[in-house]
């Protein structure tokens, strides 16, 4: 199986274009002092129009081609770009096709901790792996360095990934991300990830919508700012609706008892889903009124989120995933 399955991936002329590419080695080598340099051009090479004419049988245009790529192309300067991808909640197989192209092509990494280490391992082996961090309230590296950062490694030619848990653009910074680099000139691609709110409504069986139950959906940021209640409370308690916190963990108890204060029957039904998606996927079943102190006693670990409306009562007969995790029923 693994032979027949790697002979639909290795071309047939794959051997020429080797003996081709041996061929033009040394002339690459003087050519460009830098391996990154090398590495890029050798990529074009390999994935390219040359490639394609050897795999044609057309090894004699395939020649002049790369010559003449070679020739042109501008030993001292090399235009990095940067690929602000989203990683998705955990399981590597929700990355997107885009995603995993662009992780395996890029020569240098930033990734923080919400990135599983699945998804990590399926960055470019060699790749240099920069950790930037971001526990709550502690950001190994500030927010304005990882932008500076990212500037300053496509300003010197690398292919930057920039790897961020879920989708970048939902409460994830993206877009401050690519504002610099926007200022900057550099060019730079957003890949879209499967945000935790997907990942973990799936995973969990509990639909985020429901035409009988519920008819939209918010997504809000549960990080209370110095334990202070900013949110707008009343356009959350609305009939036939789910909410969706994220980072509520800390702010639960908040959270529930705000809900309650502004009309929220504390029979409303709320999960918490501990890991979503992931090996470790455990999943909290209560009401607004109990789940803080249900959290309190499952000793749960982040990253975790949680799901407030009639929809959650779905999870009883449609939960599919790591059904033999603990479900609790407080
Ligand atoms: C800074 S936000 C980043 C969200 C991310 N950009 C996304 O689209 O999912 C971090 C929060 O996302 C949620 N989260 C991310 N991955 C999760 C997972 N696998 N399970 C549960 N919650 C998750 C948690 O609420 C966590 O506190």
């Amino acid at each position: 199986m693994i032979r027949s399955k790697l002979e639909t991936l290795i071309p047939a002329g794959l051997g020429r274009l080797a003996t081709l590419a041996a061929r033009f080695r040394n002339q690459v080598k003087a050519h460009f002092s830098e391996i990154n340099q090398r590495r890029l051009f050798w990529e074009k090479v390999l994935q390219g129009e040359v490639a394609e004419l050897v795999f044609a049988k057309r090894e004699g245009a395939a020649a002049d081609l790369l010559e003449k790529q070679l020739l042109e192309s501008d030993a001292t300067q090399s235009a990095g770009e940067v690929y602000l991808v989203g990683g998705g909640p955990g399981d590597p197989e929700l990355l997107t096709f885009r995603a995993l192209r662009l992780m395996q092509q890029a020569d240098v990494v930033l990734h923080d901790r919400l990135v599983s280490e699945d998804v990590l391992n399926l960055t470019r082996r060699d790749a240099e792996r920069i950790y930037v961090g971001k526990e709550r309230d502690n950001h190994t590296v500030p927010q304005e360095d990882i932008n500076q950062l990212l500037v300053r490694l496509a300003k010197s030619g690398r292919r930057v990934l920039r790897l961020k848990g879920g989708d970048p653009f939902i409460f994830g910074r993206g877009g401050e991300e690519i504002a610099t680099l926007a200022e900057e000139g550099i060019s730079f691609q957003v890949v879209p990830g499967i945000t935790a709110a997907s990942g973990c409504s799936s995973y969990a069986g509990i639909p985020l919508t429901h035409r009988d139950y519920s008819q939209s959906c918010l997504f809000v940021t549960g990080n209370l700012r110095d334990g202070s209640v900013d949110l707008n409370w009343s356009g959350m308690v609305q009939p036939q609706q789910t909410i969706v916190f994220y980072m509520g963990l800390q702010g639960l108890p908040i959270i529930c008892e705000q809900l309650i204060c502004h009309g929220m029957s504390p029979d409303m039904p709320a999960a918490l889903v501990q890991q979503g998606t992931t090996a470790q996927q455990q999943v909290v079943i209560g009401t607004i009124a109990s789940l803080p102190d249900e959290v309190k006693r499952h000793q749960v670990k982040a990253p975790t989120l949680v799901i407030v409306g009639e929809v959650v009562n779905l999870h009883e007969s449609l939960a599919w995933f790591n059904t033999d995790s603990v479900a609790v029923h407080g």
